[in-house]
């Protein structure tokens, strides 16, 4: 069976008075029902971008895309990305679903949450205000919200940053979507909370079987529910690969440093974190060469000046791992375990 998401060679550009910003340059990885893809990078790699373009939600007037965004449904497939407007509304909120950051800005302000759930389950289903509220009432059962029933009347200011994250879930998954994108769903919240809201997800995967990319930069988050990673650079995937490949034998210089700046408890004592000196280049006109090679401490052991004036290839140097880089697998895996960064005691 196909893979429910194929995003094949994505693109998006926004012209600008300095030129075209590069946001996504040839995005390709596919996620399967039941599957969480995590996509991880720094601010500005172009990981909302690449999913907005997904769902349909750039401006066509601003934007330019190219590539495909394939969506196997039951009725066939289709492209997201060349589809007309109307059939792309159509699939949005019902076959594939998103969460943000920030709920507030989500939510209005002036309608309940029963109401607002309920909208969105009318949408697609024939039912009155009362089927709807009662609708909304399930879904937050479902995620969680105690006293559903008298909390569906109520309007978001009267949530807790948490419960509203849950109030997002709920909406997003009202009309059983196939294909979920969480778009940094936990950032602003504290820890404990944060943990609950990765545990609801997981479990909402799995009462819907849903197609799930989790977007973050917490390599911590990633670890906890993804099965396959794509790490970003500089509006380009550096490495894709399941998630245990990307923490325990990562091929790409780029993850590797990434990977050294969170606390891991296999590594307590003698693991001091670190952080990625020097900034991403800027998305406009991007100079030949490997886009990380200004930061990559690793950029001296590749002969002569293959960095910095060709770009590395996304290939595949170990089964089902892909990775951007010069260097062979076996040199990758050897500096990856060495000392060379000097960040062991
Ligand atoms: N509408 C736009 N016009 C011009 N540039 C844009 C536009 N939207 C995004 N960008 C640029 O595209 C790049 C990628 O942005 P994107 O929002 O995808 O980053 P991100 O990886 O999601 O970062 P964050 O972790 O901060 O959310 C950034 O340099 C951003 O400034
Ligand atoms: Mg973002």
């Amino acid at each position: 069976m196909k893979p429910f998401l194929e995003v094949k060679n994505l693109n998006v550009s926004f012209p600008t008075e300095d030129g075209n910003v590069n946001a996504s340059q040839d995005i390709s990885f596919e996620v399967a029902l039941g599957e969480t893809l995590a996509i991880v990078g720094e601010s500005g790699s172009g990981k909302s971008v690449s999913n907005l373009a997904i769902m349909g939600l750039h401006n066509p007037a601003r934007t330019i895309i190219s590539g495909q965004a394939i969506l196997n449904l039951e009725s066939g497939p289709v492209d997201v990305i060349t589809a007309p407007a109307e059939t792309v509304r159509r699939l949005r909120g019902k076959a594939m679903a998103m969460i943000f950051q920030d709920p507030m800005s989500s939510l209005h302000p002036y309608y309940s949450i029963g109401d607002q759930i309920s909208e969105a389950w009318r949408l697609y289903n024939e039912g009155n205000k009362k089927d709807g509220l009662k609708k909304a009432t399930e879904m937050l059962d479902l995620v969680g919200i105690p006293d559903a029933g008298r909390r569906v009347n109520e309007y978001p200011h009267q949530f807790s940053g948490g419960m509203r994250q849950r109030v997002m879930i709920a909406m997003a998954l009202v009309n059983n979507p196939q294909l979920l994108i969480a778009d940094e769903p936990t950032t602003a919240l504290d820890v404990t909370v944060q943990s609950q809201i990765l545990q609801l997800l997981r479990d909402m995967q799995k009462e819907f079987n849903m197609a799930v990319i989790l977007i973050t930069h917490d390599l911590g988050v990633v670890a906890e529910v993804a099965d396959r990673v794509n790490v970003m650079y500089a509006g380009k995937i550096v490495e894709q690969a399941k998630v245990d490949e990307i923490y325990y034998r990562s091929l790409q210089p780029y993850t590797m440093g990434l990977l050294q700046s969170i606390p891991r408890v296999d590594q307590l004592d003698s693991h001091r974190l670190k952080t990625i000196p020097g900034q991403p280049p800027s998305l406009i006109g991007l100079p030949a060469g490997c886009s990380f090679r200004a930061r990559c401490e690793f950029a001296s052991h590749v002969p002569g000046n293959l960095c910095a004036t060709v770009a590395p290839a996304l290939e595949e140097k170990a089964p089902a791992h892909l990775t951007r880089c010069h260097l062979t697998s076996a040199q990758l895996l050897e500096l990856n375990t060495s000392d060379v960064r000097g960040s062991h005691n």
